[in-house]
């Protein structure tokens, strides 16, 4: 997020401006200097252009918007303010999530806000021009009744003005909205056969106390130990646990089409991916499909080939990433199936796609996603389950693994009362450089996840490998200094995994193993263990992966990083 002053116009940009060079270019050229390098300066600097060049004194302040948004390239929600244009407030976006909450304590003249829409010839920076503007009368702006107070909040995410109202109005791509005199009104770019006649007011279910830190240090702390409720609310009215059923109300009308598709493929950035690695084994076994699993940048570098029999999952925390939005509209185009798994209803993924499962996890505020883990890999597996319900050869796994997530709340309480001791490990961790996270089979997913939290909010280099590729290079690494967690779970991995913890040793390595409790034979090598409950081995690793998450915490604490905000990153990655 940017916000840039030019005495005469405000403007707050959250997104990128791919062709800000050409702007800035095409403005130096009119005698404008630029006080920074970023994009985000020439929006203010454009608009004082238009606004200097317009046609007529009558020009809206909306107007002069659409103008400077049809002459940017790349992914954007914008907020403008102008002295020009006392009282008034414009909003657009591209691309970047954008949303209006409404405040008032009156009746409010419409639940409907009609999108109007106007001619507009601008094609690019050589060509600038002005276009009729159309006067707005009250019945298609959105105003309390007999023109008492309404107050407006522009933000990218509903947890972000929560505090102040749970009615919100979620823009389209090119829609502009403007506040005038306490009145709300929503214009589009371009009339599309395919629009939307009028936004809906919508009421959020999100409480604020949801949103409150309460007694933890940080919000990912307190997402952690959010757990054993989060997983419920993912699993409350779908999975029955008296007569071992599982339904997905988002999907039901799909499951046809879904059990006759060619393969699954499962698409998703970061730790969204990391849930569908974590869960492609169980889904194989359970659906009898073909599962790939993609990050979404890949996916589109190597520009796969989709098939209008293939059904398509797109895994989102925000609902709003780029990288796995813009996969979503490549299989769309392909004519693949759509399904989103999101954990923000309203957001660009879960509209966008033909049907979904909403994770029900509540909002995630650490820029660290922790809990969406855990219900994402809950949410994948109830998928898995509902598609095998009438898989008469499954019936004895699919009650086993439903038991499982019957007893999981209260094991992830058990994990999380290992706290004290994972802080007393992060106490010998926190001065290393690096630290391995080593693993196979159904918890490669959990070395993989744990190293990038990490990484991302210690800044300590840290890397998840897969034990089975241990001799192929990654056992140069180990020595007597090199700290490696390896995570040995008792499943069908387990042998192997013994092989790879003789290995480490044998190199003088000091692994710190998570391992079951009843497990003995781990423990007489390791430099020290966490011992975690048993569980069925598909659902292992929503419990192994809670030490890792608290270990990040601890070691980030320990190193004095703010945990919530770590540098460089951002909750909705909504570019490239
Ligand atoms: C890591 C993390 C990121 C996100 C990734 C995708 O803790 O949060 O790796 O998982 O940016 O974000 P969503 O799930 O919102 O699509």
């Amino acid at each position: 997020m940017c916000v840039f002053f030019l005495l005469e116009f405000v403007v707050i940009h959250n997104g990128i401006i791919t062709n800000y060079k050409d702007l800035r270019k095409f403005l130096e050229s009119k005698g404008y200097e630029f006080e920074s390098e970023t994009d985000t300066e020439t929006i203010p600097k454009l608009i004082k252009y238009m606004y200097d060049n317009r046609e007529s004194e009558d020009t809206s302040f909306s107007a002069l918007v659409e103008r400077v948004i049809q002459q940017l390239e790349g992914a954007f929600a914008l907020v403008f303010k102008s002295i020009h244009y006392p009282g008034e407030a414009v909003a657009t976006r591209r691309g970047s999530p954008l949303l209006i909450g409404v405040r008032s304590k009156y009746k409010l003249s419409t639940e409907q806000i009609p999108v109007l829409y106007r001619t507009c010839n601008i094609e690019n920076v050589k060509n600038i021009c002005n276009s009729r503007v159309k006067r707005l009368d009250s019945s298609t702006c959105l105003h309390a009744v007999g023109d008492k107070a309404v107050e407006f909040f522009f933000a990218s995410d509903a947890s972000a003005i929560i505090e102040h109202t749970n009615r919100v109005i979620f823009l389209e791509d090119d829609d502009i909205a403007a506040v005038t005199d306490g009145k709300l009104s929503i214009h589009r770019l371009e009339r599309s056969a395919s629009d939307d006649p009028s936004r809906a007011i919508q009421t959020l279910q999100m409480e604020l106390q949801q949103i409150m830190k309460g007694n933890f240090s940080a919000f990912m702390q307190k997402e952690i130990f959010e757990q054993p409720e989060s997983v419920v609310n993912t699993m409350r009215g779908r999975v029955n646990f008296e007569s071992s059923t599982v339904l997905l109300g988002g999907l039901k009308d799909h499951l046809k089409e879904i059990r006759r598709c060619r393969r699954l493929i499962i698409i998703g950035c970061g730790t969204s991916y990391h849930a569908a690695v974590a869960t492609r084994q169980v889904l194989e076994e359970l659906t009898e499909l073909p599962v790939m699993v993609e990050l979404a940048s890949d996916f589109l570098d190597r520009n796969t080939p989709v098939f209008r029999d293939d059904v398509c999952f797109f895994i989102s925390q925000s609902g709003e990433t780029a990288d796995t939005l813009m996969a979503l509209r490549y299989c769309k185009e392909h004519r693949a199936l759509t399904v989103g798994i999101t954990n923000t209803v309203g957001s660009s993924i879960s509209r966008e796609t033909d049907c979904g499962v909403h994770i029900n996890a509540g909002p995630e505020i650490g820029v660290a996603s922790t809990k969406a883990y855990t219900s994402q890999f809950v949410s994948l597996v109830m998928f898995g389950l509902m598609m095998s319900e009438d898989r008469i050869s499954l019936q004895k796994r699919r009650q086993e693994i439903i038991s499982g997530l019957k007893s999981l709340p209260e094991m992830i309480k058990e994990v999380l009362s290992l706290d004290e001791k994972i802080h007393d490990l992060a106490l010998e961790l926190y001065k290393q450089r690096s630290l391995l996270v080593m693993g196979r089979g159904y918890n490669y997913a959990t070395c993989l996840e744990g190293a990038l939290k990490i990484k991302e909010i210690t800044y300590m280099h840290s890397e998840g490998i897969l034990a089975g590729e241990l001799k192929h290079g990654p056992l140069a690494l180990i020595d007597k200094q090199m700290p490696v967690i390896m995570v040995i779970m008792k499943d069908p991995c387990f042998t192997k995994c013994q092989n790879a913890l003789q290995q480490v040793t044998a190199r003088q390595g000091r692994p710190i193993i998570l391992c079951s409790k009843e497990d003995t034979e781990s423990s007489k090598f390791a430099y020290k263990t966490i011992e975690l409950p048993h569980t069925v081995d598909c659902l292992q690793g929503i419990l192994s992966v809670i030490p890792l998450q608290l270990l990040s915490f601890h070691l980030a604490v320990l190193r004095g990083y703010d945990v919530d905000f770590p540098r460089n990153l951002a909750k909705s990655v909504t570019v490239e």
